[in-house]
This record gives C-alpha cells, sequence and structure tokens, in this order.
C-alpha cells in the first residue's frame, strides 16, 4: 500500500467495511452503498490501487479505430493514452507524456481533438513529433546535439490485447491472462485476426 493510503488506511478500512456489509444483505433488504464509496478521494485511490490497476481495462471498442490514422485520447486513472491504429493497422496503446520534457503532446484546454485522423503525433511545447507506432519522427535542433540518437527516444507503449471487439489494456501491476478477467463476463472470447488487430508487448516494461 502506498504511503497517502497508508495513512487514511483507517478511513478506508471502515468504508470497506460498510460496503461490504452493504453487498453481503439479501435481496430483499438491500440498499444503495454508502455515499463516501463514491465519492472519497482516499477511497478511490484504494479501489484504483487494489481493483482497477490489478487487470485488464477496456479502452476502446475497435470500431472507434476502423481506420489506418484513427485514434483517440483517454486519461485513465491520471495516465494520459492515445490509442491508435497505426499504418501497419495494429492498434497500439501509447502514453502522451513527450519523450523530450514531459508534456502532455495532446493537452486539455488547448483545442486539441480528443479523436480523429492522425498522419503522426506532434508536440506543442517544441514540436517534436511522432509516428504512429510511437517512433520519434523529427526532433528540431536536436540532430545534431552529441551523442543524441532519436532511434532512443519514443513514446511508452502500454501492453495491450484484443478481446471481443473491445481493445484491452493491461494496468501497472497485473501478471493476469487477459481470459481470467473476461470469463466472469459470460462473453465470447473472439480474437480478431491478425490483419484486424495487433496486440502489442509493452515497451516501456509496463
Ligand atoms: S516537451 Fe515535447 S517537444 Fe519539448
Amino acid at each position: 500500500m502506498n504511503a497517502p493510503l497508508q495513512s487514511a488506511f483507517g478511513k478506508v478500512d471502515a468504508i470497506r467495511k460498510e460496503v461490504l456489509v452493504a453487498a453481503s444483505l439479501p435481496l430483499h433488504r438491500a440498499t444503495t452503498f454508502p455515499r463516501h464509496a463514491y465519492v472519497d478521494e482516499d477511497y478511490f485511490r484504494f479501489e484504483s490501487e487494489t481493483v482497477l490497476k490489478t487487470g485488464w481495462l477496456c479502452v476502446v471498442h475497435l470500431s472507434q479505430l476502423n481506420e489506418p490514422a484513427n485514434f483517440l485520447a483517454l486519461d485513465l486513472l491520471g495516465e494520459p493514452l492515445v490509442i491508435l491504429r497505426d499504418k501497419d493497422h495494429a492498434v497500439r496503446v501509447l502514453s502522451r507524456v513527450c519523450a523530450h520534457r514531459g508534456m502532455d503532446i495532446m493537452p486539455e484546454g488547448f483545442d486539441f481533438p480528443r479523436s480523429g485522423k492522425a498522419a503522426v503525433l506532434s508536440c506543442p511545447y517544441h514540436r517534436w513529433t511522432y509516428n504512429l507506432d510511437g517512433s520519434l519522427r523529427g526532433c528540431a535542433q536536436m540532430q545534431g546535439a552529441e551523442g543524441f540518437d532519436k532511434k532512443n527516444w519514443r513514446l511508452a507503449e502500454f501492453r495491450s490485447a484484443g478481446w471481443s471487439s473491445m481493445v484491452m489494456r493491461r494496468l501497472w501491476t497485473s501478471s493476469m491472462a487477459i481470459s481470467a478477467n473476461a470469463s466472469p463476463l459470460g462473453m465470447r472470447k473472439r480474437w480478431k485476426s491478425s490483419s484486424q488487430w495487433s496486440g502489442s508487448a509493452a515497451s516501456t516494461g509496463r
């Protein structure tokens, strides 16, 4: 458990116990969860760490990325992501954190579209540009810098997989196979052929 959660342990544990009590009531005595289970920041952190980040989460439906260069920006549990279909039709989940100075390459509030088509990804700060596979394409005024090799710089890529027309992203701590999460939903597992879908391994180890 991380430090902020540790210090809030008593409160979080009390909410957790209230949730368990409510969840175990028989149907004829059913009630809602306590209000703080929905609005308490520490409880949300607890749920993020112990539930949401331990498995696979659906990040997009494949129909939202029908064509090469389709992209969708998404903030997932504090992680700025861009999910896209690259020119080879592979679906990728990339970080939006620029490899140069850490700027969000599609910051909110600056009229950047959150979805659409993009031939390249471009950071608004110093205009580094990235190919749709996350590799660095252009970096003005850096090419001559001593020891700088643009092959060493890219947008981080997260582990992802296709499941039943949805793109799932594996979060930080899970080593669980995707079917372990998906099977209880009772939905038919239907992997896409490689021409439609290419799951990707994390280049960052995440
Ligand atoms: S922070 Fe992105 S180009 Fe400088």
